[in-house]
């Protein structure tokens, strides 16, 4: 089959195993945070280039604050920098980028640069790169059910019936159609609160292979791999 018939359309990755990757070198986990987000960098550009639609990248969980606070300054100092970078590759690449998560937690110099990055972004219409910073799927499920509370309070919305069309609006990624595909990198083969409501029909692709060492050759393997899958949505195809 041409691979290029059945490229995903939107792909999330869970970029996992900076940790590991720096250790196993005899260097801080900070390295690994640091090689990993040059190597988001590149392979955004390269998953671009390729033509694929969506792509949502988890950076940052809800459940990561617990970490120490070093490890969390350094996380923090890296999305400062990567975001400012991210915003010259979005204009070269005409690409849109938008946060999934509470942002509120951020520091407001992150939320401006977030605010910046979405609003200089938002008329793009090449790739959509989504971020998932502070993101849990459980709270954006949650926030989603404040806001139809919300919604029904004031009049809005009925408050008898709602489809899973409607709830989705109110979801962090009502802007994009639900991924095809996970990769979860570095041999975990758990979701870690990642868009619950959205895999519902997503193929998943597990390798052992860091975030930080992750390369084109190992995302053709993800995409042969999702090439070879017989796409079902519940029903009799
Ligand atoms: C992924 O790498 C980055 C974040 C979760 C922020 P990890 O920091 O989880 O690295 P490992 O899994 O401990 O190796
Ligand atoms: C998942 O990785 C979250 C991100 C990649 C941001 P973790 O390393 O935090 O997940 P667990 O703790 O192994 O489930
Ligand atoms: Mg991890």
């Amino acid at each position: 089959m041409d691979k290029e018939c059945v490229l995903p359309r939107h792909i999330g990755i869970i970029l996992d195993g900076n940790g590991r990757w720096a250790k196993k070198r005899g260097m801080p986990r900070s390295y690994g945070h640091y090689v990993g987000s040059d190597n988001l960098e590149k392979m955004c550009n390269i998953i671009c280039d390729m033509g694929i639609r969506y792509l949502t990248v988890y950076a940052f969980s809800t459940e990561n604050w617990k970490r120490s606070q070093e490890e969390v300054g350094t996380l923090m100092n890296l999305f400062r920098r990567y975001l400012k970078r991210c915003l010259k590759s979005a204009h070269k690449n005409k690409m849109r980028v938008t946060i999934i998560g509470d942002p509120t937690a951020l520091d407001e110099d992150i939320q401006e640069t977030i605010r910046i990055l979405e609003d200089e972004t938002a008329a793009y219409t090449g790739m959509h790169l989504q971020i998932a910073l502070n993101y849990g799927a459980r709270d954006e499920i949650l926030r989603a059910v404040e806001k139809v509370s919300a919604d029904v309070k004031s009049g809005k919305l009925s408050g008898e019936k709602l489809s899973e069309e409607e709830f989705a609006s109110y979801l962090d990624t009502s802007l994009v159609p639900d991924p095809d595909l996970i990769i979860r990198t570095s041999g975990e083969q758990r979701i870690s609160n990642f868009l619950l409501w959205q895999i519902a029909y997503s193929e998943f692709y597990f390798t052992e292979t860091p975030w930080p060492a992750f390369d084109t050759e190992e995302l053709n393997k993800a995409l042969d791999y999702y090439s070879t899958r017989n796409r079902r949505f519940g029903d009799a195809k």
